[in-house]
């Protein structure tokens, strides 16, 4: 274990000492009531956006340097660029805003491994309101330390987020705190909805709205403000393969558990989406999508080679079902796309780097089996340079080859300018080799 884990573990343990009952394990939150969810109006939104005025950032939307390269006229609504690096502050703050005086005093509490959690506790900390975040041990240690940093009080518990949100809940119940969920909550809904005024506000004659789909809070509240305004616009969702959660709700008629699997986009790994989320964007959304890994990391790859923009993967679906050729009706049209996040671990941002160049076919493995004799690997080497071809990684041996003792095999890890360098690369490899194994999954 490093030491990162052995200090939440022991956070974890400290936490569990003084734990909580397990009897009424399944508290319920009584603003997120599956018998009775609430619709949210668009005067929530009008509210919410007259109150978080000059309290959160006004985030530029602004044409796309790859409008050209995917054939539509792309806008990035940038939410990214808020103060905690997430649209989620504009949920919270309304939320923290419209407590009672008494629940101001009180504080709030919430379960979130990042954003939301981020957002309340910076928000709470320039309302004067405390601010308690349970986090799972999962959380990047990043987020934890910059929750801290603004103040809240931070309690690491749970594997998963949803034993998080059940200690979050109990703590809610004994000490007298309202629980805020952060993709369920009305405000919540109504506070995200105020990135769909601004929307329409900049994007005058937009076709179409692309949102990133996690618990449903931010595609709720976005879809009813556009399409109050506009009815005409194409409002598509788009989630992760590894959870796709609001496409089972649509087909189940309600929201349902889905199993999920860890993700580049980890903010959007929400098995059951909110009652009142999916009650209010249901007759909403024209179309949902779900996205593969490797899209992902290709599509942060893009917004920070295309656009200098870091986005997190769960901001940057958007972009990766539109690499993915999932909507092909968007062609010649006016596009919005949600960048709604840049919380990314710059560790995590390394990898994913990594995995966006594989995916781009610039960053090549191979083997190739050359001759031992003096000259056999320089040989090889002259063969890559010729090309303009970047070595990365090089390996090779001989004592378990089975074959011709003058041979030895040499594993390459290299970078190309693109697919077709690639392509060329392999070409000149195999007319020059016998033995030339190209691809990913040898190692
Ligand atoms: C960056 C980012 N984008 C999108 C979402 C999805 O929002 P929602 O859970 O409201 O659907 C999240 C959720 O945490 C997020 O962090």
């Amino acid at each position: 274990m490093d030491n990162q884990l052995i200090e939440k573990q022991e956070e974890v343990e400290e936490v569990l000492e003084s734990s909580l009952p397990v009897e009424d394990k399944e508290l319920k939150d009584p603003y997120c009531d599956a018998d009775n969810p609430v619709q949210v109006k668009f005067e929530d939104i009008s509210a919410a956006a007259y109150k978080i005025k000059g309290g959160v950032q006004h985030t530029p939307c602004t044409k796309s340097q790859m409008s050209q390269l995917f054939g539509m006229d792309m806008y990035f609504k940038k939410e990214f660029l808020q103060f905690t690096g997430s649209f989620k502050e504009r949920g919270a703050r309304y939320t923290l805003l419209a407590l009672t005086k008494e629940q101001k005093k009180k504080g709030v509490i919430a379960a979130s491994a990042g954003n939301h959690a981020l957002a309340l506790a910076y928000h709470g900390n320039n309302l004067g309101i405390s601010v308690t975040v349970v986090m799972p041990i999962v959380a990047p240690i990043m987020k934890v330390s910059a929750c801290r940093n603004h103040g809240a009080k931070v309690i690491v518990h749970g594997k998963d987020i949803s034993e998080s949100k059940d200690y979050a809940m109990h703590m809610s119940r004994d000490q007298d705190l309202i629980y805020i969920n952060g993709y369920d909550h009305p405000n919540i809904l109504a506070g995200q909805g105020t990135m769909g005024l601004e929307i329409i506000e900049q994007v005058p004659d937009l076709d179409a709205c692309v949102i990133p789909v996690g618990g449903g809070g931010l595609i709720a509240g976005t879809a009813l403000a556009i399409k109050s305004l506009h009815p005409k616009v194409t409002i598509i969702g788009v989630e992760i393969e590894r959870c796709a959660s609001f496409t089972a709700a649509l087909e189940a008629g309600k929201p349902v558990y889905t199993t999920t699997s860890s993700s580049i986009a980890d903010g959007l790994a929400v098995p059951t989406v909110g009652v009142n989320a999916f009650f209010t964007a249901r007759h909403l959304i024209d179309k949902m999508v779900v996205v593969q890994e490797e899209s992902i990391a290709l599509a942060i790859l893009r917004l920070i080679e295309l656009e200098k923009a870091v986005v997190e993967g769960a901001g940057a679906v958007g972009l990766a079902a539109i690499m993915q050729g999932l909507l092909p009706e968007l062609a010649g049209k006016k596009v919005v796309v949600a960048l709604c996040g840049g919380n990314i671990d710059t560790t995590a941002l390394g990898r994913v780097i990594e995995r966006g160049l594989a995916a781009d076919g610039r960053l090549v493995r191979f083997i190739v089996t050359v001759s031992d004799r003096p000259g056999g690997i320089a040989e090889l080497a002259k063969v890559i340079s010729d090309l303009g071809v970047s070595i990365k990684d090089i390996f090779h041996e001989r004592a378990w080859l089975k074959s011709d003792i003058f041979s030895v095999q040499v594993k390459c890890v290299v970078e190309t300018r693109d697919q077709a360098h690639s392509k060329e690369l392999e070409d000149a490899l195999r007319s020059q080799y016998k033995k030339v194994i190209m691809g990913l999954d040898y190692f």
